[in-house]
């Protein structure tokens, strides 16, 4: 697959002026927005929930919103993120008492559905519901924050995946999300990538249309 997706992370915009922001790193080339919902129990950090996702759909964004939810339970967020306007709703195995279940709420609403996997969780959470998925989300940190480094076990991580997803036959998006550059975005897309989280990197940018562009560059070389 060769349709690069940037997925600029909001977690690093300026949360004072979202809508600006979400509105200048879409029009500096980014193709969706990674929205990630924290709920200090999950993970250790709280962050945004389906009304701030409403207020972006109002404010126009038209682009697909991805919603990372890193939260337990997961079920009871997912009728809400349906109304506020995601179009893509991810979450972690772990975190659902029924994956199964978790992912048909998200296909029976017409949505974009897929399983996040921590640095040590399995693939084979895969095995029996790759039917429901449109996208695998590998995390090279560990879910929380923000800004931290890369860990390379997930590239190895990314190449079983993409075995399992060729081997399927299916129209799946293979994503990497945490510690995501320029400096290394050739490396993860060699290692099956398709699809790029990147909050600090982007947000923290002088010029988001240029360092959208250096990953652009980097992943055609
Ligand atoms: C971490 C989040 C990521 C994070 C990525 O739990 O899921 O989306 O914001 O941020 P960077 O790109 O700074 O690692
Ligand atoms: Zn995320």
């Amino acid at each position: 697959m060769s349709d690069f997706v940037i997925a600029p992370s909001i977690l690093s915009a300026n949360f004072a002026r979202l809508g600006e922001e979400v509105d200048n790193v879409l029009a500096a080339g980014a193709d969706w927005v990674h929205f990630d919902v924290m709920d200090n129990h999950y993970v250790p950090n709280l962050t945004i929930g389906p009304m701030v996702c409403k207020a972006l759909r109002d404010h126009g964004v038209t682009a697909p919103i991805d919603v990372h939810l890193m939260v337990s339970p997961v079920d009871r967020l997912i009728g809400d993120f349906v109304e506020a306007g995601a179009s893509i709703i991810t979450f972690h195995p772990e975190a659902s008492d029924h994956i199964d279940r978790s992912l048909q709420l998200i296909k029976n609403a017409g949505l974009q559905a897929g399983l996040v996997f921590n640095p040590a969780t399995p693939l084979h959470y895969l095995d029996y519901v790759l039917d429901k998925i449109d996208v695998v989300l590998i995390m090279s940190v560990n879910p929380g924050f923000g800004g931290q480094a890369f860990l390379p076990s997930a590239l190895d991580k990314l190449r079983e995946a993409r075995k399992i997803i060729d081997r399927s036959g299916r129209n799946i998006r293979l994503e990497i999300d945490g510690g995501v550059k320029a400096s290394n975005i050739a490396e993860i897309a060699a290692a099956g990538a398709d699809t790029f989280v990147a909050g600090s990197a982007i947000f923290n940018a002088d010029d988001y249309a240029a360092e959208i562009a250096q990953f652009r560059t980097n992943l055609a070389n």
